[in-house]
């Protein structure tokens, strides 16, 4: 809840797109800063697997980034080495826990691989 008088000017527009199919984009507004994309996702009953809890210790929270880079959290050298494992990573893999929204609005848009695919890494 936003107190009168403040102005609204921190807060992002998430979009998730999945490869799975039958599942519809999700469009978010009124996202916070400080929230990583996980925790987005989850807050909002969309499924991304997390095995680890979100400590960058697994690659199952993997997902693409396919706008709003900038808006993110860099990437780590640890992330990069977890991001390898994942299944399928291209140049915009991120780890969903990882990926912090920064400070600040905008639209960050990101591509989640099938659910349904993972093995338990
Ligand atoms: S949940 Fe394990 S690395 Fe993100």
């Amino acid at each position: 809840m936003q107190p009168k008088g403040l102005s609204i000017t921190q807060m992002y527009t998430v979009k998730f797109n999945f490869e799975q199919s039958g599942l519809e984009p999700v469009t978010l507004e009124g996202i916070k800063p400080g929230y990583s994309l996980l925790e987005v996702a989850l807050m909002n009953d969309i499924e991304l697997h997390h095995n680890c809890g979100g400590v960058c210790a697994c690659s199952t929270c993997h997902l693409y980034v396919n706008k709003g880079e900038g808006s993110l959290e860099e990437l780590s050298d640890r992330e990069e080495d977890f991001i390898d494992r994942a299944v399928n990573p291209r140049l915009n893999s991120r780890l969903g826990c990882q990926c912090l929204l920064l400070e600040g609005s905008g639209a960050v848009e990101v591509t989640l691989p099938d659910q349904t695919q993972f093995l338990g890494e």
